[in-house]
């Protein structure tokens, strides 16, 4: 087993447990929010944690206000305390949902998270982001808070189907657009992408990658935005079609790197080579809305900070990243060019 700890500034400490069989660690729970498809594959490691369970329906589509009130409701008449622990089993939308739900309850109960997606274990489930999306916005309404432990147990990993492993490798290709030695290594296994024991091998150094950025800047104040590489167009592609955040996310990241190319100072190879990465996960090419009905979706943008621009966090070179501020219109334009490049 392998551990590592975040203890971020006015933050509670957060203690990660990386491992094969390491969630049958977890002595307590007193309450599981989980996701349908997660509840019919492992219900019975489930029922070992003794727990009432809140089962939502698996999909982004019910990361919503409903879903988090009805979580409320049952923690409510589980007789749920403050004291108690709370604990999100699934993939990201459970995670984020879940965090949301533990955070809120009694202004804060304790969140344990055990992630099952490969998405979630390389990213959701570390650094304590909660949210749900509200009124057609992604992540509109949330609260940072950080788990008191995650157990990241691959062994979950081995009934997800191809596009999951596809949507976490969205999250993969992104921090190795932000970490030199990550990049190398995909590069140099680039026949190994869709490989579970590669796979399984990566995910610990991504926990770190991103546990580094957490711990200098863990409620996005500077140093964190890196993290959202790729993340504006993502977003803006995520509710407006059937594409999954992590699909979503490549997506971004090779529409991101063509907006740099033409905005920044970048090294040209080296953006090709990410955008081959990217390209290599995605597998097959999207269809996509035009941009005039998708680029409105930018504006209410969390990161944005003035009105009519689009805040933008662009690979330019190996490891090294760039905010763009862009116009609005100028934005509008630049999808309409994405289409035709992925
Ligand atoms: P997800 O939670 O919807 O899971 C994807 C699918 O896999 C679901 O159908 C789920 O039921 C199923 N599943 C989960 N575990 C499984 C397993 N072991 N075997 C078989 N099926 C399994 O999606 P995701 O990709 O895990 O997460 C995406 C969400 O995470 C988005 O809402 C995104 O905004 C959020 N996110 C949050 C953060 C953060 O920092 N909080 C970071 C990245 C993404
Ligand atoms: N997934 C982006 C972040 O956690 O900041």
């Amino acid at each position: 087993m392998k551990e590592l700890t975040i203890a971020a500034d006015r933050c509670e400490e957060s203690r990660i447990f990386f491992g094969r069989g390491v969630s049958s660690r977890i002595e307590r729970a007193d309450f599981v929010i989980t996701d349908s498809n997660v509840n019919r594959i492992y219900g019975d490691r489930i029922a070992q944690w003794n727990a009432p369970v809140f089962v939502m329906e698996a999909g982004e589509e019910h990361k919503n206000e409903k879903t988090l009130f009805s979580a409320l409701e049952a923690m409510k008449d589980a007789g749920l305390m403050r004291g108690d622990t709370v604990l999100a089993f699934g993939g990201g939308v459970v995670g984020d949902l879940g965090g949301l739900a533990s955070a809120l309850y009694m202004r804060g109960t304790n969140f344990v998270s055990v992630p099952t997606t490969l998405l979630a274990q390389v990213d959701a489930s570390v650094g304590g982001k909660t949210a749900i999306d509200f009124r057609g916005v992604k992540n509109l309404v949330g609260v940072f808070r950080q788990p008191s432990r995650v157990y990241v147990d691959c062994s979950y990993l081995s009934t997800l189907p191809d596009r999951e492993i596809r949507c976490g490798l969205g999250e993969i290709v992104k921090h190795a657009a932000l970490d030199g030695a990550l990049f190398d290594r995909l590069v140099n296994n680039k026949a190994r992408l869709f490989d579970l024991r590669f796979l399984e091998d990566t995910v610990f150094g991504n926990i770190e990658y991103k546990a580094s950025v957490v711990r200098r800047d863990a409620f996005e104040a500077g140093a964190r935005v890196c993290l959202n590489l790729g993340h504006t167009t993502a977003h803006v592609y995520e509710l407006a079609t059937n594409l999954s955040h992590g699909e979503c996310v490549l997506v971004g990241i090779i529409a991101e790197a063509e907006i740099a190319a033409r905005y920044c100072e970048t090294d040209g190879a080296y953006l090709e080579a990410l955008k081959a990465l990217a390209r290599l996960a995605l597998g097959k090419t999207p269809k996509l809305p035009a941009a005039e009905t998708v680029a409105p979706l930018a504006r209410l943008d969390k990161k944005n900070s003035e009105k009519d621009t689009v805040a933008l966090t662009v690979p330019v070179k190996r490891g090294e990243y760039k905010i763009l501020q862009l116009p609005y219109e100028a934005y509008e334009k630049e999808l309409k060019l994405t289409g035709e490049i992925l």
